[in-house]
C-alpha cells in the first residue's frame, strides 16, 4: 500500500442533484453522472467525492439520511451506483463517499425508535434532555440549554409525545447522534465497513469534529446582536473526538489493505488541532477540510454578514496553514464545494472581462501549494455566482431559514439581507452544471429544481473543453503538473514577496528543483521589486493563464490575474 498516494492526486466533488439529469425529472441522478465519465477522465482527476446519494427526506439535500445502505431512488439504483462505480475504477479514478453521521434524518429508523418512547432501548443514541430548570415542555425557555442551529432558530426540538426535546445543531429534522453511545459507534463503523466491501475508497466525513460533545451540553455565550448561545466550544473538538477517530480507523481500515482516502470536514479547526488529527502516527483521518481561508469575509455578525477580503489577509492564512502542517500532517485545498459561494465572484473577478483570467490564476494558486486539491463540479468551468433575483429562487434551508429568521423575527432590511444571500448563499453552488448552451444548460430535458445561472449560454463546458485557452484547459493543465512535478507533490513551500498587497506567490522546492508561482490577484497591473527574485533570473515560463503569457522573465511587472510559473533548470 502506498500511504501518500494523495499527495499527487486531485479530487473531483459531484453534487449529484445538480451534476447531470438523465430523467428529466430535473434533479441530477447516478445515469447523468455515468454519462460524463469521460469528461472527467479528460479533465484528468484521480478521485471523485460524491455528496450524498443515500435514503433521505432531503430536508437538507440529502445531508439528512434515513438509510445509510440505500441510494435514494430520486438518485438511481444500486445496479447503477454499481456501474458508476465500475466505470470511475476502469478509468482509473476512486470513489469517495460522503459520510454523514454526526446526525441522521429524523425520519431514519433510529430516531423513530428512540423517539417512540422514554424506555426504548435506542433512547440513548441521541441527546434527548428534559425541559430545563423544571419548565413544561414547550413553555417559552424551556430547550435544555441556549444553543442556536446552523440553520437558524434553537438547536433543540420538542418531542411532544414523550415531552422531551433532542439536541440538533443543523435542521429539525437532523437529530445528532450520541456517540457516547458504544453501540451508536458499532452501527456507523459497521456501515463503513459495508461500503468498503462494495468497493468504495473512501470517506469525506461531514462536520466530524462534531461527533464528542461536551455531556453536560452546557449554555453557550451569546453573541452581540445574535438571538442564541454558541454552542461550539461544547460540541466541537470535544474531549473523546481524537479517541473516536482512532477507534474508527482501527476498526474500518487498519485490517485493510488498499489505498483509501479519509478527509474531515472540520469547521472551526485550527493548525495546532489539524496537526494532530492528520499525524500519520496517530491513525486518525489523512487530511482536513479547514475553514479559516472560506471565512475570511465573514463579520462580526458571521457569514451573511460579509467583508471584501484582501489579497494580504487571503495569502497569510493560506501561507500559515502551508507552513503549519509543513512537517506532519496534510493540507487539503479547496476555494469551493457545495457550501460555498463561487471563488471566481468571490475572490476573483466575474465581469466577461476577467472572469476567465481570474478563475484560472485562482485555480494556479490553489493547485501549485502543497496538500491534495479539490475541484467543486464547475470550478473548472469558471462558474460564477448566480443573479438570483427574489428569495423565492433559492431553495437552500440555510438560505431560506436564515432570510426567514433576519427578516421576519430581527426586522433587517429586506433589499439587504438579499444582497447577503446573493454574495453568501450556499445555492451560488447548487445551480445546474452548465453542460452546454442548450436550455437549463444541457443539464436536463425538463424542469431544473432550481434555475440555471442565465450566463450558461456562454460558460459551459461544450464551449471550454476543446478551446485551449478555457479555464477548463487550464485546470487539466494544472492537474497535469501535479501528476508528474515531484515538486509540486512532495516540495516545500515558501511564501515569497511575502508583503505584496497584490501578488501572491510562493516557491515551492524538492530535492534541488524549484517552482516559483507569481500570480496577480487583482485587476490592476502589479510591479514588484525583481531583485527580491534573485537567482530566477534565467528561469523558464512553464505556465502562463493569459493568452499572451509570454515568457518575460522576473521582469518586475504582472498583467492583473496574470498568473505565471516558472521552473529552475
Ligand atoms: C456539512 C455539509 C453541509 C450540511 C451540513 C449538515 O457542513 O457540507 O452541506 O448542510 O454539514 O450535514
Amino acid at each position: 500500500m502506498n500511504e501518500t498516494w494523495w499527495k499527487s492526486a486531485v479530487v473531483y466533488q459531484v453534487y449529484p442533484r445538480s451534476f447531470a439529469d438523465s430523467d428529466g425529472d430535473g434533479i441530477g441522478d447516478l445515469r447523468g453522472i455515468i454519462q460524463h465519465l469521460d469528461y472527467l477522465q479528460e479533465l484528468g482527476v484521480d478521485v471523485v467525492w460524491l455528496s450524498p446519494i443515500y435514503a433521505s427526506p432531503h430536508d437538507d439535500n440529502g445531508y439528512d439520511i434515513s438509510d445509510y445502505r440505500a441510494i435514494d431512488p430520486l438518485f438511481g439504483t444500486f445496479d447503477d451506483f454499481d456501474e458508476l462505480l465500475a466505470g470511475l475504477h476502469s478509468r482509473g479514478i476512486k470513489l469517495v463517499m460522503d459520510l454523514v453521521v454526526n446526525h441522521t434524518s429524523d425520519e431514519h429508523p433510529w430516531f423513530v425508535e428512540s423517539a417512540s418512547s422514554l424506555d426504548n432501548p435506542k433512547r440513548d443514541w441521541y441527546w434527548w434532555r428534559k425541559p430545563r430548570d423544571g419548565r413544561q415542555p414547550g413553555e417559552h425557555g424551556a430547550e435544555p440549554n441556549n444553543w442556536g442551529s446552523a440553520f437558524s432558530g434553537p438547536a433543540w426540538q420538542l418531542d411532544p409525545a414523550t415531552g422531551e426535546y433532542y439536541l440538533h445543531l443543523f435542521s429539525r429534522k437532523q437529530p445528532d447522534l450520541n456517540w457516547e453511545n458504544p453501540e451508536v459507534r458499532e452501527a456507523v463503523y459497521d456501515m463503513m465497513n459495508w461500503w468498503l466491501d462494495r468497493g468504495v475508497d473512501g470517506f469525506r466525513m461531514d462536520v466530524i469534529n462534531f461527533i464528542s460533545k461536551v455531556v453536560e451540553l452546557p449554555d453557550g455565550e451569546v453573541p452581540p446582536g445574535r438571538l442564541y448561545g454558541d454552542g461550539y466550544p461544547f460540541y466541537a473538538q470535544g474531549p473523546r473526538l481524537h479517541e473516536f477517530l482512532q477507534e474508527m480507523h482501527e476498526r474500518v481500515f487498519a485490517g485493510r489493505s488498499g489505498d483509501f482516502l479519509t478527509v474531515g470536514e472540520m469547521p472551526g479547526v485550527t493548525i495546532e488541532e489539524a496537526q494532530l488529527f492528520t499525524d500519520p502516527a496517530r491513525a486518525e483521518v489523512d487530511m482536513v477540510f479547514q475553514f479559516e481561508h472560506v471565512d475570511l469575509d465573514h463579520g462580526p455578525g458571521g457569514k451573511w454578514d460579509d467583508r471584501p477580503v484582501s489579497v494580504l489577509d487571503l495569502k497569510r492564512n493560506l501561507a500559515k496553514w502551508q507552513e503549519g502542517l509543513a512537517r506532519t500532517g496534510w493540507n487539503s485545498l479547496y476555494w469551493n464545494n457545495h457550501d460555498q459561494p463561487r471563488v471566481v465572484s468571490r475572490f476573483g473577478d466575474d465581469r466577461p472581462e476577467h472572469r476567465a483570467a481570474s478563475a484560472k490564476a485562482l485555480g494556479t494558486v490553489l493547485h501549485l501549494m502543497r496538500g491534495t486539491p479539490y475541484v467543486y463540479q464547475g470550478e473548472e468551468l469558471g462558474m460564477a455566482n448566480v443573479p438570483f433575483e427574489s428569495i423565492d429562487d433559492f431553495r437552500d434551508i440555510e438560505t431560506l431559514n436564515h432570510y426567514a429568521e433576519a427578516v421576519d423575527i430581527q426586522g433587517q432590511d429586506a433589499a439587504a439581507v438579499m444582497a447577503a444571500l446573493r454574495r453568501t448563499s450556499r445555492d451560488n453552488a447548487r445551480t445546474p452544471m452548465q453542460w452546454s448552451a442548450a436550455p437549463a444548460a444541457g443539464f436536463t430535458t425538463g424542469t431544473p429544481w432550481i434555475e440555471a445561472n442565465p450566463d450558461y449560454v456562454l460558460v459551459n463546458a461544450e464551449a471550454e473543453i476543446h478551446a485551449p485557452d478555457s479555464v477548463f484547459a487550464h485546470y487539466r493543465r494544472l492537474i497535469d503538473v501535479r501528476h508528474r512535478s515531484e515538486v509540486v507533490a512532495d516540495g516545500d513551500f515558501t511564501l515569497v514577496l511575502a508583503d505584496h498587497p497584490q501578488l501572491f506567490a510562493y516557491v515551492r522546492a524538492h530535492n534541488g528543483r524549484r517552482l516559483l508561482v507569481l500570480a496577480n490577484l487583482s485587476g490592476e497591473p502589479a510591479r514588484y521589486d525583481a531583485s527580491e527574485l534573485a537567482g530566477w533570473e534565467d528561469a523558464a515560463l512553464v505556465l502562463g493563464n493569459l493568452d499572451d503569457s509570454v515568457d518575460r522573465g522576473v521582469s518586475g511587472s504582472v498583467e492583473p490575474w496574470e498568473a505565471l510559473v516558472f521552473e529552475q533548470a
